[in-house]
């Protein structure tokens, strides 16, 4: 099949910031994920909200049942801790722990020791018994007090688990039990997974929306997602369930999340409740188009109040603000230059919502007039009547919000026939963030054909990157044996880090991006064209040009370019093979003669 390919002169400013990731903690991406810490239950805080089955010892083991005791906690937000006397207490870890020959782990528990002297071996046992590493702590005090050690590993095993033995009989209460992995991404304390978080950051995502999601809003009221009680010292972050069927630490909080975001050169973007909880949660279950429930408007002065000092803490100065200072006690004096908020996640539109999302909007746009405000248009996206009405409010009031976040979950063939979906959005209206999107209805995993029907929908977003300002594809993590959604963009075991071809899609036009469009107009027969898709953008700081280009078609695509010289030396990416397929091979290499000819089911970009 042959193209043709017109290249003119006219370019349009479209946004810097087009390609970022959607962080949320299901599917186990954040405990047992990209959180570094091995342990499991750490806190002894699981409890039957995160799971039916689950309590205060789960994934802890030891001869005799384990004490769990409330009386004298380590803190008021973390009420459980063990009791033990002279039995070892044992860690399973996440599906086991894994760890690596030559490398060092720091160990760490809060012992309440009543004044008694204890000694403790902390071991790494692997599945056959072997000590991978071992070390001796020594312990006395009168009230809870923390203990460390290194633990080196002479041996490498995917499935250790922790000992804790007591080397005599002494009554103890433990807590916080935590071992992470010396070397984490940018060795940062209490910090990420090093393999994870740098394929994450491959990605140069321009932003990193979290927590959520539905994770954002919570399972119903009382589990609506607080900021403030994922920061500071450990043991006194609030954990709760997890609205995905498991339990949060909040080891991974606000200031990890920030810290990431500097991190990998991203802009932060929050994403809170609009004082209204998941539109799927119980409280919800009259479905759409009930009546939501809301935090009880006598509450809701607190709870905008809490919004507002999340920016404070993100911005403000510890020399004048307690928030501030918070930032600064945790390793962080200098803002870390927050500009954009999210507020509610996929909300039903109606009463309640518009009334609580409206006082929260026009508080900060009082107090922080320079933060841009991302709202939601709900859970449906056009033609869906639902989805009108949800722009229908943001068309009332469009000086509330910067820009609006909306989500689908989409077949291949219905992003290869809406390629003009952003053709027609009112510009004078705001911006638009595809929060969550993904080729996915009919697969469980990213394929070739999923990918290039992302990759030919994200050609025409370029193309409309006037008005679309983000994008997310989501969800973006998954552990193997846990997921809670298919399909993703990066699978993961505790030993391995998959991404898929949803993934380099992402990378590519992220890596590859500009901030001006260059206009361009491709010719073939009308009935392939939903098959065939091309862009090209300029980067303005460096002069590049990148030339995306996407054969979806089951033959050879020959593109005739004018307008356009492709010098021969010029840089290609790409990848290629079977719309089933999803075992990956990138390929690099310089332009040649034909590059403008693309191979069956292709990606390419040449960097120009
Ligand atoms: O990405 C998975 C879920 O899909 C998100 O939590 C939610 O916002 C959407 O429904």
């Amino acid at each position: 099949v042959t193209a043709t390919l017109h290249v003119s002169n006219s370019e349009k400013t479209i946004s810097d910031k087009l390609i970022g990731i959607f962080f949320e903690d299901i599917s186990y991406a954040a405990d047992g994920g990209l959180y570094a810490e091995l342990i499991q239950n750490r806190d002894f805080e699981y409890n039957a909200k995160d799971r039916r089955e689950w309590n205060a010892t789960t994934a802890w083991h030891s001869a005799s049942p384990i004490d769990i005791s409330t009386q004298h906690p380590l803190s008021s937000n973390n009420p459980h801790y063990a009791v033990i006397v002279a039995d070892t207490l044992w860690n399973e870890g996440w599906d086991g722990i894994a760890v690596e020959a030559g490398h060092k782990y720091n160990f760490s528990m809060y012992v309440l020791a009543d004044g008694q002297k204890q000694n403790f071996t902390i071991q790494l046992i692997g599945t056959d018994g072997t000590i991978l590493a071992s070390s001796k702590l020594k312990t006395q005090g009168t009230d809870w007090q923390q203990y460390t050690c290194v633990l080196s590993t002479k041996k490498s095993c995917t499935k250790a688990r922790l000992a804790i033995i007591p080397q005599k009989s002494v009554r103890v209460g433990l807590d916080m039990i935590s071992l992470f992995p010396q070397e984490t991404f940018m060795n940062r304390p209490n910090g990420l997974r090093r393999d994870l978080a740098q394929v994450i950051a491959d990605l140069k995502p321009k932003f990193v929306r979290f927590p959520g999601g539905c994770m954002s809003h919570g399972q119903g009221l009382d589990n609506i997602y607080h900021w403030n009680h994922t920061v500071g010292p450990l043991q006194d972050r609030k954990p709760d369930f997890n609205i995905w069927g498991y339990h949060q630490t909040r080891g991974l909080g606000f200031f990890e999340y920030f810290q990431f975001c500097e991190d990998i050169g991203a802009e932060p973007l929050p994403v809170l409740a609009a004082g209204v909880p998941c539109q799927n949660s119980a409280a919800n279950a009259q479905g759409i188009g009930g009546q939501q429930c809301g935090i009880p408007m006598d509450q809701m002065p607190a709870y905008i109040q809490e919004l507002l000092d999340l920016i404070e803490w993100a911005n403000g100065d510890p020399a004048t603000s307690k928030w501030a200072k918070l930032r600064a006690d945790a390793g962080h004096p200098a803002p870390f230059n927050l500009k954009y908020i999210g507020i509610g996640n996929e909300d039903i539109i109606g009463t309640v919502f518009e009334e609580r999302y409206e006082m929260i909007c026009k508080a900060i746009r009082q107090k922080y007039p320079e933060i841009k405000i991302c709202g939601t248009v709900g859970p449906f996206h056009a033609p869906s009547a639902d989805y009108v009405e949800g722009w229908d409010f943001t068309k009332r009031h469009p000086e509330l919000q910067y820009m609006v976040d909306e989500h689908y979950y989409e077949s291949t063939g219905w992003f290869m026939h809406h390629r003009n979906y952003y053709d027609g959005y009112d510009r004078t209206m705001p911006k638009v963030y595809l929060g969550e999107y993904a080729a996915s209805t009919n697969v469980k995993r990213p394929n070739i054909e999923t990918a290039l029907a992302e990759a030919l929908y994200l050609t025409d977003v370029e193309r409309n990157g006037d008005v679309v300002e983000m994008t997310s594809y989501a969800p973006m993590l998954a552990k193997d044996k846990h997921h809670n959604w298919d399909p993703d963009m990066i699978y993961f075991s505790n030993t391995e880090v998959r991404p898929t071809h949803a993934y380099h899609v992402q990378r590519m036009f992220s890596v590859y991006g500009g901030d001006k469009y260059v206009s361009t107009d491709i010719q073939i027969a009308p009935e392939l064209k939903h098959r065939v898709g091309v862009s090209l953008v300029r980067h303005s700081a460096t002069g590049r040009r990148y030339l995306k280009l996407v054969n979806a078609l089951p033959v050879e695509l020959t593109i005739k370019a004018n307008g356009l010289t492709i010098p021969a030396d010029s840089k290609t990416e790409e990848f290629s093979g079977q719309p089933t397929d999803q075992t990956l091979e990138m390929k690099q290499g310089v332009a040649g003669p034909n590059v403008l000819t693309l191979p069956p089911y292709t990606f390419r970009v040449i960097e120009l």
